[in-house]
């Protein structure tokens, strides 16, 4: 009988073959929040993870099509976050102060401008500006608070575009945008094109090194095509004449990398890079043995998480969870996790409140509800703002609460 010849997947930049190195299982779209508490439209993928030795980038073998992830009603907003404002606002000033940016004719675009919250400093100072930001109703909020906005995904027509309009850019930054782009090559290739000849690309990302070491694998989603390392970030920046000059890692998102990225020879590359490179070769982030260990950690703690929540389910206690992080869709379908084990979620974001968990079904309420509840065990499902949620709701612990967490093993939090 003739056998069905199956296609080795390659890398998305060099065309190498990629190992396999971890399936999560059949998926939703992480931000695909459902109107009824069950879908029969769902759409769902099989997600799986390769490496590439020669690249070395970690990356979804399978990928759901970019319009249907980042649309008009794409829900996660930027401004959602006090912590994130204050990081967008301290880091466009550190970079104006780093690279000298002058006030009035340098020109700094955002590629992912989301809801403006990187740029309403800059355009409130009157500097030249300009996001592009591919779902309509994030580019209108940003538009309603008069920051420059093209409603348009990212590429290298559009950044000859821009620059036929408005001239090089000198400073380009992206913030959790790069690892959602599938066609980095094309992106890099824009932004070169784009750039001054002394522009500087800053853009930052959830870390790999992080999650290797924090084991998570919730960062593992549709829409991060990518999760990248210095290493992988110096070769695809080597493919269009560019080079990491330097990297700084950053609390956001559990664990990011701030990469800056500039054409070659033109700033000095300072020993940051060096360091960070050493570190992951230490970590083995260039091998595909590092990313099949890590597999099985996976493995454990799906099989950790499970047995605790069934184990409170049974002792009849109130499990509920806090965030409904696209992130967490990874958790809930892969560990198996249903209203059953956890009861519901507590989130602020107007376009999430009343909905419904990806998949899992989980019913999404307002935040504010949870002074009023009562939660036995309340699963940090958004464990990269661990701090501030655990630090504004101290009664929680005082009245017998305990905070559950999955990164780095399956545990509660000593707070
Ligand atoms: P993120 O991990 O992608 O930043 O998503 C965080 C989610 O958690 C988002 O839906 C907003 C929600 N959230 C709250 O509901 N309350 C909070 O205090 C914080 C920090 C986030």
């Amino acid at each position: 009988m003739g056998q069905l010849k199956v296609e080795k997947p390659i890398c998305l930049v060099s065309n190498e073959p990629l190992e396999v190195v971890l399936d999560l299982g059949k998926q939703p779209l992480g931000n695909g929040f459902m109107l009824e508490k069950s879908s029969p439209d769902q759409f769902y993928f099989q997600l799986t993870c390769g490496f590439s030795e020669s690249s070395k980038l970690f990356q979804l073998i399978e990928q759901p099509s970019k319009n249907l992830m980042f649309h008009e009603f794409y829900a996660f907003e930027t401004s959602t976050s006090k912590s994130m404002i204050e990081h967008f606002k301290s880091t466009g000033i550190e970079l104006k102060k780093r690279y000298q940016i002058n006030s009035s004719s340098d020109l700094v675009v955002e590629i992912g401008s989301n809801d403006g919250t990187f740029l309403e400093p800059f355009a409130r100072s009157g500097q030249r500006h300009l996001g592009v930001e591919p779902a309509k109703g994030l580019a209108e909020i940003a538009q309603q608070k008069d920051i420059r906005v093209l409603n348009s995904f990212f590429d290298s027509k559009i950044a000859t575009e821009i620059k036929s309009e408005h001239g090089s850019a000198r400073l380009v930054f992206a913030a959790n945008v790069m690892c959602h782009i599938s066609e980095i090559f094309d992106v890099f290739l824009g932004v070169k094109l784009m750039m001054s000849d002394d522009g500087i690309f800053v853009f930052e990302d959830p870390y790999l090194g992080d999650v290797i070491s924090k084991n998570s694998y919730d960062q593992i989603y549709d829409e991060h095509v990518f999760l990248f390392s210095a290493m992988a970030i110096d070769y695809l920046a080597s493919l269009v004449g560019m080079e990491l000059i330097h990297c700084e890692r950053i609390v956001t998102h559990g664990g990011s990398m701030r990469f800056h990225v500039a054409n070659r020879n033109v700033y000095a590359k300072d020993r940051s890079v060096r360091e960070i490179i050493e570190e992951e070769t230490r970590l083995g982030l260039d091998r595909v043995q590092t990313f099949l260990k890590f597999a099985s950690s996976v493995a454990n703690s799906k099989k950790i998480m499970k047995g605790e929540l069934t184990r409170l389910a049974e002792s009849g206690l109130v499990v509920s969870a806090y965030g409904a992080t696209s992130k967490s869709t990874t958790i809930y379908n892969y560990v198996g996790i249903h209203e059953g084990l956890i009861s519901q979620i507590y989130d602020n974001s107007p376009q999430k409140i009343g909905k419904f968990s990806p998949g899992a079904g989980i019913p999404i309420v307002n935040e504010k509800n949870f002074v009023s509840d009562r939660n036995d065990v309340i699963f940090l499902s958004a464990w990269n703002h661990s701090k501030e949620i655990i630090g504004r709701n101290p009664w929680f612990q005082i009245q017998g609460g305990k905070w559950l967490t999955h990164v780095p093993t399956v545990g509660y939090v000593d707070v």
